[in-house]
């Protein structure tokens, strides 16, 4: 039972994180169509998508070492798990570095604008690589 309600939280936060990096490349493809003047209006939309994304990444974080708490336990995991723990590391690194590049990209730095693009791919094909992983070790 406890693992279960800890699943249904680990794909609760999935989906929150999901949602708000694939959102955020829908932002980020307006803010490419409307240029500077979109600015004030999508950049406060980006930050509350990225807000819920990195509660979606804690949720995952917190879940994720409980599940493993109650399953098979860190000496129990194959080689997948910790190809995933290396990838979720990235992920979390390049969401700073994402946040930062937001930041500077609301006061209208082009060059942190493209970066936050950038930063917003790598990030969809780090949860998918994370996804294939997961499955791979779990699935
Ligand atoms: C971006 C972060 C993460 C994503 C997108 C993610 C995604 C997933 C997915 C899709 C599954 C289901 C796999 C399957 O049943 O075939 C899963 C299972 C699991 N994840 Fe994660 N995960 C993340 C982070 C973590 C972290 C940080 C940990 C551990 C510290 C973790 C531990 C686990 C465990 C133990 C399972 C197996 C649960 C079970 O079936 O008993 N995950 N994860």
């Amino acid at each position: 039972m406890t693992h279960d309600l800890l699943l249904w939280l680990h794909f609760m936060a999935f989906a929150l994180g999901a949602a708000a990096g694939f959102g955020n490349a829908v932002v980020g493809a307006a803010i490419a169509r409307g240029g500077k003047d979109s600015l004030p209006v999508l950049m406060p939309v980006g930050r509350g998508l990225g807000r819920l994304g990195h509660v979606g990444l804690a949720l995952l974080i917190l879940s994720g070492g409980a599940l493993v708490e109650v399953g098979p336990g860190w000496s129990g995991v194959g080689l997948w798990f910790w190809v995933k723990m290396a990838l979720v590391a990235t992920l979390t690194a390049s969401i700073v570095l994402a946040t930062r590049a937001a930041r500077q990209a609301a006061g209208s730095d082009d060059g942190a604008l493209a970066r936050l693009g950038l930063l917003g791919k790598l990030n969809i094909l780090l949860v998918a690589l994370i996804v294939l992983t997961a499955v791979f070790e779990f699935g």
